[in-house]
């Protein structure tokens, strides 16, 4: 069973107090047996060539500006851990995504500029008990033809001794990714659930995304 997270680690989460501590309780659940190792999945072309000043949990409003992100809000939550030895506190997650037009803050972006006060990219330490939170907004998908992407946010991790760890997070229930090249190309159901965060119940759409390393 993994410990329970403490006070700080849950106000450690927490740089502009949108973590509640209830919320986080529901994290704290033993690794099953079953659990088998997250799939890569390629880094593509939009990750940040310069990380944005701002790049706190928070993805939807940028420091400095007053407007907040389009799109619809969602809370994306879990843990990193290692299929051997569970929870892995202090390692980095970073995020990044397109907007709500599917577009990305990035200079090889040719579909029109990025929402401006959509932050894009976000990066937290985990928590003891290997949680980590952002709040953000639902992405578009992107792309045209047998390229077109389907909703989803990339993830890249690095935990203490380990190599860097690249991933994409997909949605449930979207029938979008059924046609997605990347997605389609997971070896079977198992890789492919793996990589499908879990829908949970909460006033804001919330979904489960546990990173589990080999
Ligand atoms: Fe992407």
């Amino acid at each position: 069973m993994a410990p329970a997270p403490t006070a700080a680690s849950l106000v450690s989460l927490s740089r502009r107090g949108l973590v509640a501590a209830p919320a986080l309780m529901l994290l704290v659940r033993p690794l099953g047996a079953t659990v088998i190792a997250t799939p890569p999945q390629m880094v593509g072309p939009y990750y940040p060539v310069a990380k944005p000043t701002d790049s706190d949990i928070d993805l939807t409003e940028v420091k400095g500006r007053s407007g907040r992100a389009t799109g619809e809000i969602i809370e994306v939550h879990g843990r990193v851990l290692s299929a051997r030895s569970g929870p892995l506190g202090g390692a980095l997650v970073e995020i990044w995504q397109a907007d709500h037009q599917g577009r990305y803050h990035h200079p090889d972006e040719n579909a029109g500029p990025a929402d401006p006060n959509f932050q894009g990219f976000g990066a937290v330490r985990t928590a003891a008990g290997g949680e980590y939170l952002f709040r953000t907004i639902m992405p578009r998908f992107y792309g045209s033809g047998r390229f077109q992407r389907t909703p989803h946010i990339h993830f890249r991790v690095v935990a203490e001794g380990r190599p860097e760890f690249v991933t994409q997070m997909y949605f449930p229930g979207v029938a979008m990714n059924a046609r997605d090249f990347l997605f389609s190309r997971l070896g079977g159901d198992a890789a492919r659930d793996a990589v499908t965060a879990r829908r949970e119940p909460a006033d804001l759409p919330r979904f489960r995304f546990e990173v589990v390393l080999a």
